[in-house]
């Protein structure tokens, strides 16, 4: 019987994922279930055909160029791939896949946590229970901005915005939303494309973000696209911390001008950024927008089906390079 391909799988992933990984694949694992450095990395792929990273394992340019060639797969456990020099990857006929779609639901269900949780003052509102403070009610006590009715935009209309999208209508709100390239009649359901940001940003109530990090969208929101938005708007953030410059965003919310944010993702993770943490009308999460039972074997799933595919001499699903 051939031999299973060594796979090396760098973090906990869901049992059912290491259940089925196992019965395939010859697997490595670190049971600490720490990120892997970068010397990490290069020391295991001597050992290894196949790698399953999440987006916390950094293949930089220098990394990949250290790879051994016995490494043939990088299938990540993330659609994110920002942690992935892809060019390098290509250069040295390493392919790499990613897991789209499958997290869809359960990101736009955190996206929406946080719209919903930044308007209405969860975070003010649980810490003032929470705390034994809570001594007095009145009409004018804890007033936030409704949801219903109110125009989001979307920055990034792939499979994530498009369920987001969905979510809001369901909140009966007016969707506006910029692409790359606008969707078809069907999947934009009504959503009203707009071309540049320049025209999007003023009409938006709620902006939130979908859209991957790359060099084109690195700083995204910054102290120019912050001033376009209305004043009052509240931003959501479940895609990547490099899309938002935090001194641009810190300056708006101690300013008044945006109302509130609510975000997953920061620019140092894991951390997050303890100068946003100050402020109440800032409501952060963990980068646990994935983060279901259900999602993460989805996701599982998705990288070993890739994984099949490549070993098998078919094409992945979701090849990148
Ligand atoms: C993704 O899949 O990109 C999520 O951010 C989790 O890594």
């Amino acid at each position: 019987m051939p031999s299973k391909p060594v796979l090396w799988i760098t973090r906990a992933l869901s049992d059912n994922t290491l259940a089925r990984a196992r019965k395939d694949y010859d697997v490595i694992l670190d049971p600490a279930d720490n990120p892997a450095s970068a010397q990490s990395i290069i020391e295991h792929s001597q050992k290894v055909d196949a790698i399953i990273p999440c987006h916390s394992e950094i293949f930089t340019e220098n990394v990949v160029n250290q790879l051994h060639d016995r490494v043939r797969i990088i299938a990540n456990h993330s659609v994110g791939v920002d942690h992935c020099n892809l060019k390098a990857f290509e250069k040295r006929g390493i392919v790499v896949t990613n897991t789209p779609d499958v997290l869809s639901d359960a990101t736009a269900e955190i996206a929406f946590l946080l719209l919903l949780g930044a308007a209405r003052k969860a975070v003010e509102g649980d810490t003032l229970v929470r705390s034994g403070q809570w001594t007095t009610w009145s009409p004018s006590f804890m007033v936030g901005q409704q949801v219903t009715g109110k125009t989001l935009g979307i920055i990034g209309m792939g499979k994530v915005g498009q369920v987001m999208a969905k979510r809001a209508r369901g909140f009966d709100m007016v969707v506006h939303y910029h692409n790359r390239s606008r969707l078809s009649a069907q999947e934009e359901q009504g959503a009203v494309f707009h071309e540049s940001l320049d025209t999007l940003l003023p009409k938006c109530d709620y902006l939130s973000l979908h859209c991957p990090a790359t060099e084109a969208t690195k700083g995204l929101i910054n102290t120019d696209t912050l001033a376009k938005l209305p004043k009052g708007a509240i931003l959501v953030n479940t895609a990547r911390g490099a899309l938002v410059d935090e001194t641009a965003l810190l300056e708006s919310i101690e300013s008044g001008h945006l109302y509130a944010a609510g975000l997953d993702c920061f620019a140092t993770e894991p951390c997050g950024n303890p100068a946003l943490a100050k402020h109440q009308n800032i409501f952060t999460l963990p980068h646990i927008g994935s983060a279901t039972y259900d999602t993460r074997d989805a996701m599982g799933f998705r990288a070993l089906d890739n994984l099949d595919a490549f070993f098998s001499g078919a094409e992945p699903r979701d090849r990148l390079v």
